[in-house]
Order: structure tokens, then C-alpha cells, then sequence
């Protein structure tokens, strides 16, 4: 047998195998980095394929990665306050999803939450995600995509806890305590049309940033702060992998971010009303998931090496 045709046959099957692998589901890597333990929350968009978890439990400094098929759409938020019921029902102060159960099981987030919404390998195989404060606003929230090819692939969220900071209209307290859990939107607070987008203000047109919209805006220039706030905060990216943070340090590293094509024209923090780190780009980092993916490669080659090796170079 030729051994060279051997060689190349070996060597483009595998090229093929790598080829293959690329279109493997996504991984969302979640992480707890804020005080207490948060409940994330995940909720499919209408015929997309169903996740390994609906809602779970996530201390403080943990993470969980789960897989996200493919073509997925949904959105992701954090549900904070939780708590088991003697009677065996769960509820959360902020984001509850109505299941009364850790699972979500199809529940959405009650507003107001910070919402990460996705629709993963969409038009032009790109997926888009954002960060809305459109529900209002939880918990600070950071989406960094990961090993994306095509697509600007920005960092987009909220870094600001605006809790504090939220207008006295749209605060809202705990039942019995002091303090600021959540910050409502103007259309869930006062629930005029002006500020929903709805009835005679449901076009890009006629709806305009409020002075509410544009106090999330100022301080999260990233995220939604209205309906047809799309033109700023929507990103792109290829076949990514994505990490998800719940209460990011505000100053979060360059490192971290890398150096992204898009969403340099807007800052992740206002560093009027926040300080951020140094601007020196430390070069992009190199990306896991293409490092995963070849070491993958580089392994199955060398296995299939190793197992044709006596076709290759017969004794
Ligand atoms: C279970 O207990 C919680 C807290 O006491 C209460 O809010 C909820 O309504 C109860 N649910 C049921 C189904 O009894
Ligand atoms: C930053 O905040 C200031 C003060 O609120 C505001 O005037 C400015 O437009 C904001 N910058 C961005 C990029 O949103």
C-alpha cells in the first residue's frame, strides 16, 4: 500500500475530525462573584432546545459550566434572596420565576433583573447577546465571550451596582428591612406607554431614552436601557464560548476582556461615575476554547498516529 496516500488519507480525516468538532454546543461558564449565593435562572426562547438546568443554586466564588446547544435562545439572570420554604416551596426576593421550585422549568424573571439575553448561531452563523436593563436592574452583570471567531465579540453588562444609586421612584426595598434589592424600570414603575414603547410609542420613531432610561444608560453604557436601545447593545460574535458574571469587580481586567474589536466607541464603566483600571490593552489573552480545541486536535492525531503507526511504517 502507498504509504504517503496512507499518510494523507490519515492526516485529512483528521483534519475533517477537527473540522467536525467546531460545530460543538456552546459552554456557559457562570460565576458567583458577588457577596452571597445567587440562583441563576434560564429560560429558552420559543422552539429552542431545551439546557441541562433551568435554575440552580451558586455560592459565593463558585462556578458552574453548563452546555448550551447550538441554535439556543434565551435569556440568563440571577435570582438573589432565595429562600426553601418549610412548606417546600422556594422563592427569591429578586428575579423569582414563579416555579416555586429551583428549576425554573419555562418561568421567566419577575422584574425587575438584570437579564443576559442570547440567540446563539444566528443570522450569518454569529451569535448576538446583550445585557437589558429593560426588566430593570438586580445585580451587576459582565458577558464576556470566549475563543469567538467573527463578530466584534465586545464584553457588554453592567459593572455598577445600582442599587443604591437607583432613582427613590424606581427603588425597591425588602419587605421589612431597609436598603435597595432592585432597581425598576420606568415603564414597570409608572407603567406609561412613553416609557414602555407600547401603544402609540411601539416604533424606534416615536420611543425615546427617558430621563430613567438614560440614568442606566450614563452609568451602563453597554446595556439596554429602553426597547430601542439596539443600537449600542447588541453584540456579535462566532461560535463562542461565554462567561457570565454575577457582580463583577467594576474594574475588571483588561486580561479578562482582551482586546475586542467592538464596543470601543462605548466604555463598560462611565468613568465619570466609576473608576476603572488602566487602558494599557495587555494584548488579547489566548482564547480557551481554540487552546482546548487544538490541544483536543493535537491529541486525536497523535492517538491516530500511534495506532496506524504499523500501516504507516510497516516492519
Ligand atoms: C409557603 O410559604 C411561604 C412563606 O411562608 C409563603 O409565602 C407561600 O405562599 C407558601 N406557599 C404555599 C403553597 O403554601
Ligand atoms: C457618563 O456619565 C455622565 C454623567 O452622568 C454623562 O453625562 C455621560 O454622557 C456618560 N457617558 C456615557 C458614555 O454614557
Amino acid at each position: 500500500m502507498d504509504r504517503r496516500r496512507l499518510l494523507s488519507a490519515t492526516f485529512l480525516s483528521l483534519l475533517a475530525l477537527c473540522f467536525i468538532s467546531e460545530t460543538e454546543p456552546a459552554s456557559f461558564k457562570m460565576v458567583n462573584k458577588c457577596r452571597r449565593t445567587v440562583w441563576p435562572g434560564l429560560l429558552s426562547g420559543a422552539n429552542s432546545p431545551p439546557l441541562p438546568t433551568t435554575g440552580f443554586e451558586l455560592k459565593s466564588g463558585k462556578s458552574r459550566t453548563i452546555t448550551i446547544p447550538k441554535s439556543w435562545s434565551g435569556r440568563i439572570w440571577a435570582r438573589t434572596l432565595c429562600t426553601h420554604h418549610q412548606n417546600q416551596t422556594f422563592s427569591c426576593v429578586t428575579g423569582d420565576c414563579g416555579s416555586q421550585k429551583l428549576e425554573c422549568a419555562g418561568g421567566g424573571a419577575a422584574p425587575p433583573a438584570t437579564l443576559a439575553e442570547f440567540t446563539l448561531n444566528g443570522a450569518g452563523g454569529l451569535d448576538f447577546y446583550d445585557v437589558s436593563l429593560v426588566d430593570g436592574y438586580n445585580l451587576p452583570m459582565l458577558v464576556v465571550p470566549k475563543g469567538g471567531r467573527g463578530g466584534g465579540c465586545g464584553a457588554t453588562g453592567c459593572l455598577v451596582d445600582l442599587n443604591g444609586a437607583c432613582p427613590a421612584e424606581l427603588k425597591v426595598a425588602r419587605e421589612g428591612r431597609g436598603g435597595s434589592v432592585a432597581c425598576k424600570s420606568a415603564c414597570e414603575a409608572f407603567g406609561d406607554p412613553r416609557y414602555c414603547c407600547s401603544e402609540a410609542y411601539a416604533t424606534p420613531d416615536t420611543c425615546f431614552p427617558s430621563v430613567y432610561s438614560l440614568f442606566f444608560k450614563h452609568v451602563c453604557p453597554r446595556a439596554y436601557s429602553y426597547a430601542y436601545d439596539d443600537k449600542t447593545s447588541t453584540y456579535t460574535c462566532g461560535s463562542a464560548d461565554y462567561v457570565i458574571i454575577f457582580c463583577p469587580a467594576p474594574y475588571t481586567s483588561q486580561k479578562l476582556l482582551g482586546s475586542r474589536k467592538d464596543g470601543a466607541a462605548l466604555p463598560l464603566v462611565n468613568k465619570t461615575t466609576m473608576y476603572i483600571a488602566s487602558r494599557h490593552p495587555n494584548g488579547a489573552s489566548a482564547s480557551g476554547v481554540l487552546q482546548r480545541h487544538f490541544t483536543a486536535c493535537a491529541a486525536s492525531i497523535l492517538t491516530a498516529i500511534f495506532l496506524f503507526w504499523p500501516l504507516i511504517f510497516p516492519l
